[in-house]
């Protein structure tokens, strides 16, 4: 993750300007779907910061606590009203709908009714009658704010027991055995919502419960309501809890859920949403807090993408659906405890990643189809079938891990932490990208319950410091780097070199044209040809092999020869030194060593060696990214030794830049410092900075040319490109 976030850091450092969506409230983002509430508790309604973040965001609240029976109303005659009054007066003074939670629930009720003054049990029509009195009196007192109630809440089984009787199987109870079913049976569901309807005929009444998507629990609830309605009972809408996690439930399963209860209800709530990141889910009072401490990237990964999954569910079901409530305005505030990471702001009441991605979600991928043309990555493994990629650039994946808890491909649609798997019945994980992919090569990388490895699918490529897995996605301009039946091809070879500067053999890739070692000429007068070098830097976290595997550097070399394009020349590739840099120090890297690599013991080794042409004005240097920084200082406190100079995604250079290089050669004989200078991005990459220098560079009396690599960002296929457009300028 932190080799990630430098490549990243240096793409930023480099070039990238940041693409903002419009600053707007969840509840703006969702008004053509569904309300967005939200629990509070006292504090939040009267704690300015907090008042505000409720305001700009949600446009619905519940009462986490202060209107259960046990809060309002603690014993006989005894009303609280203080904590409830100020939300509803919070709401009031607001504008903002309040729901009703909870009329009657088994837990945080008012146990008192159950019993008289001497604590002998009541009959059930003393209970209905304190009931009755009870629901008046709270929702006569909100009526004028609260829009709906829950008012009967979790009386449905978790997990009935079947038994056998006189060896006869008898069905598990699917009610809660409360003290409420315990005294009235399932009459007093019918009864609460019968009590509320008298007291408000027009707020809308909600059975409410957790786990509903589980479909044993499900059914249950649906038979209930579905025979309360048959008897005539009120029930408008059914809330579902939402109390979920990062493994469930399963997209499948809420949709089920939903589609199953809207053949009853017209008004669906999700009323208690939180994600955990552990494997607990539900309204039980009893669970662990704060193991997940400190939250693991890879679960941020699981409950960005489960989020993002039960939204888009939601949305599908907004005609049903008309609120959605997450349990608690924050993480400080939860009911499960800091530790488990929940909700959409953080502890600081700052959003997280994820609110991004609930807030900024595209329409348009809702209710796309992916094109069925998937065919296997061109990079695949002899054999292999996975990973896909379609004409539309998805990519798809497929991985057997029958024991796994998740799965996370690395590659994703930008800032989403990947593309999370979903396991199939077979133990089979499979997952298709949310969105095209940029064309070209990207690296990724599997986390399988936390531990990274490569996708045994496809081939292995040096970057970020390590092999990682490689996928090819098809680009319109392809052709430029295939490789060719029909045409000669050069060679590129390893060679090793001594370098006495870093105690060490060092490596690097050497490209030859095809014409390389041919003798021209007839007879005597037969000779070998000599040729110009461009001497071409990887990027951090890459090396001397990434430039021929990823880059196709002498494919693409190969291809502009035979068309003619490129005066043919060598290209030498090698190890910048580059991968101990630490983050953080980017900014203060000086490229001294490698300049003392490159220059003192490479450049000489490849004249002695090979058939160059041994001058500065028959020798190029550049580099992509990291490789451009180092191209940038070494070209300019070396402009004897290099006459062409390409920065791809490499920053650039100014026309004071170029001025101290020719100060540098003032009384040569050749003060000229470069030929041609080139600069390169993708056109995801900010290419104004690009645009900018080269148009200065010009007017200063340079010769500078800009590239722009349209639809790419900080990827091969910008340099690839870069490549092909910056070769034919060389050695001119
Ligand atoms: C929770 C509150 O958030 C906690 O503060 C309290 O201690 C227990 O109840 N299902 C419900 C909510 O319907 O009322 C519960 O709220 C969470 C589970």
């Amino acid at each position: 993750m932190k080799k990630l976030t430098v490549r990243l850091a240096l793409a930023t450092l480099l070039l990238i300007g940041s693409n903002n969506a419009g600053a707007q409230g969840l509840k703006d983002a969702y008004k053509d779907y569904f309300s967005i509430g939200v629990a509070v508790n006292k504090r939040n309604v009267t704690t300015d910061s907090q008042m505000a973040l409720i305001k700009s965001e949600f446009n619905s609240v519940t009462a986490e606590n202060d209107m259960k029976p046990v809060s309002v109303h603690p014993a006989e005659g005894v009303w609280n009203w203080g904590a409830a009054d100020s939300i509803a007066n919070y709401c009031r003074e607001n504008g903002i709908k309040l729901r009703g939670h909870c009329l009657c629930w088994h837990s945080q009720f008012s146990d008192w009714m159950f019993t008289d003054k001497k604590g002998r049990p009541v009959k059930k029509e003393v209970f209905y009658q304190r009931l009755r009195e009870h629901i008046h009196t709270v929702v006569n007192r909100y009526k004028d704010i609260v829009y709906c109630w829950d008012v009967v809440n979790e009386a449905i089984e978790d997990n009935p027991r079947p038994s056998f009787v006189d060896g006869k199987f008898v069905p598990g109870n699917p009610y809660r055995e409360s003290r409420h079913w315990k005294l009235c049976g399932d009459e007093f569901i019918a009864k609460a919502f019968e009590f509320a309807h008298e007291a408000d005929p027009n707020a809308l009444l909600f059975y409410n419960d957790y786990n509903g998507c589980e479909p044993g629990k499900r059914d249950r609830i649906y038979n209930m309501v579905k025979k309360m309605q048959e008897q005539g009972v009120p029930i408008h809408g059914i809330g579902m809890q939402g109390h979920y996690n990062i493994y469930g439930p399963s997209e499948e399963d809420i949709d089920a859920a939903i589609t199953k209860y809207s053949e009853l209800v017209k008004h669906i709530h999700v009323t208690e949403l939180d994600i955990r990141t552990n494997t607990e889910m539900g309204g039980q009072l009893r669970f662990s807090r704060g193991e997940a401490k400190p939250l693991a990237p890879y679960l941020q990964t699981l409950q960005d993408d489960q989020y993002n999954r039960i939204f888009r569910v939601f949305r599908k079901h907004r005609d049903v659906i008309d609120c959605v409530t997450f349990w608690n305005l924050s993480d400080r505030d939860s009911w499960l405890g800091v530790n488990n990471h929940p909700l959409p702001f953080d502890e600081q009441y700052k959003p997280k990643k994820v609110y991004n991605i609930i807030r900024d979600f595209n329409p348009a991928l809702d209710n796309y189809t992916v094109k069925e043309d998937f065919r296997p990555n061109v990079m695949n493994q002899p054999g292999q079938e996975y990973p896909q990629v379609n004409s539309e650039g998805y990519a798809r994946f497929r991985i057997v891990a029958p024991d796994a808890k998740s799965v996370i491909v690395s590659l994703g649609l930008g800032g989403r932490g990947g593309t999370v798997l979903r396991k199939d019945k077979d133990g089979v994980w499979t997952g298709t990208t949310e969105g095209p992919m940029d064309p070209g090569f990207h690296y990724y990388h599997l986390t399988i319950d936390g531990a990274v490895v490569n996708d045994p699918g496809t081939h292995n490529y040096f970057g970020s410091c390590r092999w990682e897995s490689g996928i090819e996605i098809p680009a319109p301009d392809e052709d430029f780097y295939q490789c060719r039946m029909d045409i000669a091809h050069g060679t590129i070879s390893e060679v090793l070199f001594p370098s006495p500067s870093t105690g060490d053999m060092q490596r690097a890739m050497v490209y030859l044209p095809p014409t390389y070692g041919k003798l021209t000429g007839k007879g005597v007068k037969a000779k070998q040809e000599r040729f110009p070098v461009l001497y071409l830097q990887h990027g951090w976290g890459e090396n001397e092999t990434s430039w021929s595997k990823q880059g196709h550097a002498g494919l693409i070399m190969d291809n502009l020869i035979a068309e003619g394009k490129v005066k043919p020349f060598i290209i030498v590739m090698a190890y910048g030194l580059t991968n101990n840099v630490k983050f953080g120090t980017i900014g203060s890297f000086t490229a001294k060593e490698f300049e003392t690599m490159l220059v003192e013991e490479l450049v000489p080794f490849i004249d002695k060696n090979f058939l160059t042409k041994a001058d500065k004005w028959n020798r190029a240097m550049a580099g992509l990214s990291m490789g451009g920084i180092e191209t940038k200082l070494i070209t300019l406190r070396r402009p004897e030794v290099f006459g062409y100079w390409g920065l791809l995604s490499g920053g650039t250079y100014m026309p004071e830049d170029i001025r101290s290089a020719e100060g540098r050669l003032q009384g040569k004989k050749d003060p000229k410092a470069a030929k041609v200078i080139f600069e390169s991005c993708g056109s995801k990459e900010g290419p104004d900075r690009i645009r900018q220098s080269v148009d200065a560079l010009k007017t200063a009396g340079y010769n500078a040319h800009g590239y722009i690599s349209e639809g790419t960002a900080h990827e091969f296929l910008t340099w690839r490109r870069s490549l092909r457009e910056m070769a034919p300028m060389l050695f001119k």
